[in-house]
């Protein structure tokens, strides 16, 4: 990884339009669900960033032929040779353990190196593990890896624990070629998992519910190439929300889905922000200083846990104090610390966070932890007096399209200083 950063000048009022990407976290299991067939599947809207890129070397290195194509990435999946992913490439991202459930059902065998935690918390696999045994699939964790066999997929009831993510979709992709009907309840009910079923349906599954917390998946024989547009990234538009609000802009998103919103938009208004909502974007205009709220983060259609940084950067500046909760992640407070350092005043005790809202914010020499948090201290960068060096955008690469020039073109003041070696 090298080691760029942003030298951002603050208090650049933000305006005009710019164009939502295609969500990052819906890409990551579309691009594992191509897995499932034997042909040449087309998807529209893949955003180009490291996260993605990583997800497409795990696949070559599987045998799959990826190419974009102009606004198209194909992934010809009839060539895969191997169901072995090793650590080298785990390591580099977590999503990567998508690949589970589609291999199963495509090889009936897989075998990957356990993906490690990450900054912001311990990332257990209990409920992907506990969901495919129910399927019928044999699991062995040994020497950090998982391997994983089944001689035939029996659909049946899965009860998750927690409403994870990766384990809906991981036995989504598993169920969708077991024989007879499985049934995931409490599932995970964000926008992404209703894309995923989409597409597998578009392949020819037979999925249902997504969006709701009881999914029913009948298992097919077979199931085909299919052509599918990623839908917008949800975190990427509220993140711009917030610069809006914080540079007291005024900035129109296009390509957005409002519905999928709805949690971030009810903070940004209960906060006093002005957001008007078109058919396929959404208007934030604002003035002045933002009013305390509070907040907790919930799975959807709760308060998404990939906002917080963001929603806490923008609170630092806020009429009040505001209280954050985590209920996600155990330790996804690490943007504080350097938040702090622009002048924020937030006291962190457990899973809880105070913020004591001050007139301004002041640039600084500071550092990006993880993706989100990053995004917390380039808002905070935006909104603060004078200059603030923000090191280690690689973080932010992972999750952002074009950052850099999205931003200029409405009107920041920044520069990427390229590290080299
Ligand atoms: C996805 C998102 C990530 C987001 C997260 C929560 C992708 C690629 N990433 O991650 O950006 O922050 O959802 O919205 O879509 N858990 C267990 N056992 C498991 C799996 C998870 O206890 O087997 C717990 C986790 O520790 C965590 C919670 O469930 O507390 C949510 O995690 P999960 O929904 O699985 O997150 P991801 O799918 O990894």
């Amino acid at each position: 990884m090298s080691m760029d950063r942003y030298v951002i000048t603050g208090k650049q009022r933000l305006e005009g339009s710019l164009r939502v990407s295609g969500a990052k976290n819906a890409s990551l299991p579309l691009l594992a669900a191509t897995l499932l067939t034997k042909g040449t599947s087309t998807l529209l809207e893949i955003p180009v960033l490291a996260d993605i890129t990583h997800m497409i070397e795990v696949l070559k290195h599987l045998g799959c032929g990826v190419v974009r194509q102009n606004e198209a990435l194909l992934v010809n999946a009839g060539t895969l040779s191997s169901c072995e992913v090793d650590e080298a490439l785990m390591r580099q991202m977590r999503a990567s353990n998508l690949i589970l459930g589609p291999l199963l059902a495509r090889n009936g065998r897989v075998k990957i190196s356990r993906p490690g935690g990450c900054a912001i918390g311990t990332r257990p696999m209990d409920q992907h593990i506990k969901g495919l045994q129910q399927l019928g699939v044999k699991v062995k964790e040994k020497h950090g890896y998982i391997e994983a066999w089944a001689d035939h997929l029996q659909g049946s009831d899965v009860y998750l624990d927690v409403p994870s993510v990766g384990a809906t979709e991981n036995i989504m992709m598993t169920a969708v070629l077991a024989k007879g009907t499985t049934i995931i309840r409490n599932a995970a009910r964000e926008p992404e998992i209703v894309d995923l079923q989409n597409f597998l349906n578009k392949m020819g599954a037979r999925v249902h519910g997504a969006g709701m917390d009881v999914l029913r998946i009948e298992g097919v024989d077979q199931l085909y190439p299919a052509e599918h547009t990623v839908i917008p990234d949800r975190i990427e538009a509220g993140t711009h929300m917030i610069a809006a609000v914080m540079t007291e802009g005024d900035v129109v998103l296009e390509n957005v889905i409002p519905e999928h919103l709805e949690p971030v938009i009810a903070k940004l208004r209960q906060a006093g922000a002005n957001v008007t909502l078109l058919n396929d974007s959404v208007r934030v205009q604002h003035q002045g200083r933002i009013r305390s709220v509070d907040l907790k983060t919930m799975p959807y259609p709760g308060f998404p846990t990939d906002m917080q940084p963001q929603f806490m950067a923008m609170l630092s500046g806020a009429e009040g104090t505001s209280i954050i909760t985590e209920t996600i992640f155990e330790n996804r407070f690490q943007h504080v610390d350097e938040l702090c350092r622009m002048g924020a005043q937030i006291t962190v005790e457990g899973r809880t966070s105070v913020i004591r809202g001050r007139e301004t914010l002041e640039g600084a020499f500071v550092e990006a932890t993880d993706l989100r948090a990053g995004a917390a201290l380039f808002l905070a960068a935006l909104a603060a007096e004078e200059a603030t060096v923000l090191e280690k955008v690689d973080h932010i690469d992972r999750g952002y399209e074009n950052l850099e020039e999205k931003y200029r073109q409405l009107g920041a003041k920044l520069r990427r200083v390229i590290q080299k070696g």
